[in-house]
């Protein structure tokens, strides 16, 4: 058997799978090197253990020089998926749209974590609401000319859509057996008969919040509402009270907070005063506390509620409040919010 020769049949293979055909046939029962191995039993005793020898060798180099074309052939076999698979990974991914939090949703969202973090609970509420939780709890009888003051959509003689959270208020006060101490903040849609314009809207939305224990004062609502406005505005604001009017507070004040944009020197902002006005807010009326359980020589309360658009308008500088409404893109984009 002329070794060379079987080398140069390793060496034509092409593919691992013609290798391993060739191996089992050279090294196989039924190849050459076997037949050399079967002719032991012929040789002379003396030269047996060299044949072995030599048939050994044979074998050896033969595998050894299969091996060696077997990692050959597998390099090839590698680089060529190597190549076939090459990724260019400079080229542009497609862009995947991804949504943001609506600017209302984001504002809402950072409010209510203000008031999480100093131990208030976030409460919700029917949007379709009694005319009993909307308005006569909240001290606002049938006749009562405050019901002008929010124009109403009505449903039924004594269901309407909402003008206000305040009923969710109300509605965790009953529960409440009269007893305190109850610290609720409240964000939800309100619905008002308002022609829309740049600034008011037939749909927004409203944050109230609602403090009742024994000895809650007016100086905790000033507190509390600074804290607020410094975590919206910044750390320099201050807050001013003016005198107002709601049913269910009394007193009611209107919540102005300094101008963030001018310090206070006058800008278009705040209107040339160095004020803007951000909230409604007073000390519960006894007669609210009265309603829903509570003993007003007991307990007292303070509330306070925002419109979260006007808030978010401020905050970002829209000047249009249908810009938050009116499903363009381009706008939620420019204005991603921080959550
Ligand atoms: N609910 C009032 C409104 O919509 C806002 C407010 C809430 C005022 C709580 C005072 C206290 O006008």
């Amino acid at each position: 058997m002329d070794i060379n020769e079987l080398k140069i049949k390793v060496d034509e293979c092409k593919t691992l799978k013609d290798l391993n055909d060739l191996k089992v046939s050279l090294l196989g029962k039924k190849g050459p090197i076997q037949a050399l191995m079967s002719k032991m039993g012929t040789i002379d005793k003396e030269k047996r253990a060299e044949y072995g020898q030599y048939v050994n060798n044979l074998k050896n180099e033969i595998s050894d020089y299969i091996e060696n074309r077997k990692v050959i052939l597998e390099e090839e076999v590698l680089n060529k998926r190597l190549q076939e698979e090459k990724l260019d990974i400079s080229l542009d991914g497609i862009d995947v749209n991804k949504g943001s939090k609506s600017i209302v949703g984001g504002v809402i969202d950072e409010i209510c974590d203000i008031f999480v973090g100093m131990g208030y609970e976030v409460k919700e509420g029917p949007e379709v609401e009694l005319d009993h939780y909307n308005f006569e709890l909240l001290n606002v009888a049938k006749d009562h000319p405050a019901r002008d003051m929010q124009d109403s959509f009505y449903i039924s003689e004594n269901t309407l859509l909402r003008t206000q959270t305040s009923p969710i208020q109300v509605r965790t006060l009953e529960k409440c057996n009269g007893k305190g101490p109850v610290k609720i903040i409240c964000p939800g849609k309100v619905y008002r008969r308002d022609d829309d314009d740049a600034t008011h809207s037939h749909q927004f939305t409203q944050i109230e919040g609602l403090v009742v224990d024994k000895n809650v004062t007016m100086s905790d609502l000033k507190g509390t509402l600074e804290t607020l406005v410094r975590k919206m505005f910044g750390e320099k604001r201050e807050i001013r009270f003016r005198s107002s009017f709601f049913p269910f507070t009394e007193p009611s004040v209107e919540v102005d907070v300094s101008c963030f944009n001018c310090e206070g020197k006058g800008c278009n902002i705040c209107k040339g005063s160095g004020w803007i006005e951000i909230l409604g807010a007073g000390m519960v009326h006894p007669n609210v506390l009265r309603m829903s359980g509570f003993d007003p020589e007991v307990y007292q309360g303070f509330a306070f509620g925002m419109g979260v658009e006007r808030i978010a308008m401020l905050r970002y500088g829209i000047t249009d409040i249908r810009h938050l409404y009116m499903n363009d893109k381009r706008v939620l984009k420019q204005f991603k919010t921080t959550k």
